[in-house]
């Protein structure tokens, strides 16, 4: 699907929400006092989430302006792309389906999507159920390294979409974990990385997942040559000699689309995974890259996660335009980011285990959509991309909520809490979970309806300080609510921004999922290792500040 992109800033609905903007003063005590009905028409149900748009800087007009936006630059036509398997991929000619991962395998025959003219879903279920014997046979203990003895630790080698998805729902999940096999994420080129996440494993037992959609990721073959190293050195010493092939089938696996270098690694193609060039790497954490998850919470609990993403997805492909949460809340970041000026989001899960959430968040949605060009290789016609980050609460509160609640710049935030704890514990007559939400409900109220200068004085507070603990409230903010962190909520959190993500760059016309934008980086990292080593040539095409950098470097190092 290649048709020009519409621009959305020369619609009549934008020229609707440029008015609306001019001058907007949103005021939602008022809002809330005028209209006792606000809370129950801005909250709305995706799945197993509770969603609670109230407190956003929106009323009706600017509503209604926003759902005809999204008509208007064929948001329902680009949607039924993606889920039909056509090729909205532009710039890397590839369809986009990682909808398929996540469908049921006896899916009807009208959702079926084709690539190619192959219908893909058998291809999905033929992996997932490899990937899930390879797992029974881990947590079972049937699988055993060189030595017979089974495995302990997994430890997953991979970047970006091959290491945030698995990490975070790894640590999301914790409570799901099976006891006494545990997994380990080596991400980093830094030697820091493999260094101290080896520290302390027994070799004998632990098994190493590469994933690499490309398999040609520096920062991962690299690592992944380091833990094999590691690995034959630490075996080394056995009894009997060590057959090294033999030690490499046994404690190495694979994910990828290219298995033939999965071959030429020296991995044994019967121990690879497959997936597919339709699915981006930020979006593949439901495809065999979430192997090692399935080996710490097992098939069943990996199947429930996927069918949480697939029941999202149905959300949004179905759902009403007015109902539709991705598509409501991928909107408002547009009102915020283009019409508003906010330029970055917060997302802030009042969970501990979602410690993760914003930084598998930050690829998902600025690799997405921090493009300067259209899917038709046009400039873009308005900001797109806003800086997504968080941390999880109370943990931010003690840090920056500050600017959030008294700054200059907008910053919408999105809360996320859940009604039941994962450890529930006392303190005293004092339920803690209920202490953190009271800091969850807290903070979203303070935000939306701040303090006046009055309310301030009413405490006895001296005059002169009067304007340092006013807060002005009208800070924008979504609340997102389950009841508890399971496998399928986390699969329909996780979709809730794949879709919101889509929402945003449809109306921004960009293509969501290619990421030029990090390859030259790549390519210079590759001239400047010369030239860093000494190469005098390589030196002499540096730029000077780079040339002085490498100049200090090679005084400077050690060891
Ligand atoms: O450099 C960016 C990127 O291509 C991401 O999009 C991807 O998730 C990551 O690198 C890792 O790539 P691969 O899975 O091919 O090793």
């Amino acid at each position: 699907m290649t048709d020009a992109p519409v621009d959305p800033t020369g619609t009549s609905a934008w020229a609707r929400l440029a008015s609306l903007a001019e001058g907007f003063s949103p005021d939602l005590r008022e809002w809330f006092d005028r209209d006792p009905g606000r809370t129950e028409r801005l909250t709305f149900t995706a799945g197993d989430l509770l969603v609670d748009l109230s407190k956003s800087l929106v009323d009706d007009d600017v509503l209604a302006a926003l759902l005809d936006l999204a008509d208007e630059v064929g948001l329902a036509a680009r949607r039924e792309a993606m889920f039909a398997g056509e090729r909205i991929n532009v710039t890397e000619d590839r369809a986009v389906l990682h909808t398929a991962l996540r469908l049921p395998a006896d899916a009807p025959a009208d959702r079926r999507p084709r690539v190619d003219g192959q219908d893909v879903l058998a291809d999905v279920h033929e992996v997932l159920g490899r990937v899930y014997a390879f797992a029974e046979r881990v947590r079972s203990g049937e699988w055993t390294g060189a030595t017979g003895e089974r495995v302990r630790t997994v430890v997953n080698i991979g970047i970006g979409g091959s290491d945030l998805g698995p990490v975070m729902a790894y640590e999301a999940l914790a409570a799901y974990r099976q006891e006494g096999l545990a997994c380990r994420f080596i991400s980093n080129i830094d030697p820091t990385d493999a260094a101290t996440t080896l520290a302390g494993l027994d070799p004998a037992t632990t098994l190493f997942v590469v994933s690499s959609k490309t398999f040609g990721t520096l920062e991962t073959l690299t690592n992944a040559r380091l833990c094999k190293q590691w690995l034959l050195d630490g075996l080394r010493g056995l009894d009997g000699g060590l057959d090294e092939d033999a030690a490499v089938a046994r404690h190495f696996v694979a994910v990828s689309t290219a298995l033939d270098k999965v071959a030429d690694f020296g991995i044994d193609p019967e121990n690879a995974f497959g997936f597919w060039d339709w699915v981006g790497g930020r979006y593949s954490l439901d495809s065999a890259i979430g192997t090692s998850l399935v080996v710490a919470i097992g098939p069943e609990r990996f199947a429930e996660l996927l069918a949480g993403f697939h029941a999202m997805d149905e959300h949004f492909r179905t759902a009403e335009t007015a109902r539709n949460v991705p598509v409501l809340m991928g909107l408002l970041n547009v009102w915020y980011t283009d019409l508003l000026g906010a330029q970055t989001h917060a997302v802030l899960p009042y969970s501990q285990l979602l410690h993760r959430f914003p930084a598998y968040l930050q690829q998902l949605t600025m690799e997405s959509n921090g493009k300067g060009v259209r899917w038709d290789g046009t400039p873009v016609t308005t900001d797109t991309g806003e800086v997504f980050w968080g941390e999880p609460g109370t943990n931010g509160q003690h840090a920056f909520y500050q600017l959030i609640h008294q700054g200059t710049r907008l910053v919408p935030a999105d809360f996320i809490a859940f009604a039941n704890p994962a450890y529930p514990l006392q303190d005293g007559e004092n339920d803690v979970h209920e202490l953190f939400l009271a800091n969850f409900l807290a903070q979203t109220r303070a935000l939306a309806f701040g303090k006046t200068a009055d309310e301030v004085r009413a405490e006895g507070t001296e005059e002169s300080v009067v304007p340092a603990r006013v807060f002005t409230g009208n800070r924008p903010t979504a609340s997102i609510m389950a009841p508890d962190l399971t496998p399928a909520v986390l699969g329909q959190l996780v979709a809730l921004y794949e879709h919101i993500t889509f929402t945003q760059g449809v109306v921004w016309g960009i293509d969501s999922f290619d990421q030029w934008g990090v390859e030259l980086g790549k390519q210079l990292a590759q001239q400047v290792g010369p030239a860093i080593a000494g190469d005098a040539d390589a030196l002499g095409e540096q730029d000077p500040s780079t040339r002085s950098l490498i100049a200090y470097y090679r005084e400077n190092r050690r060891r």
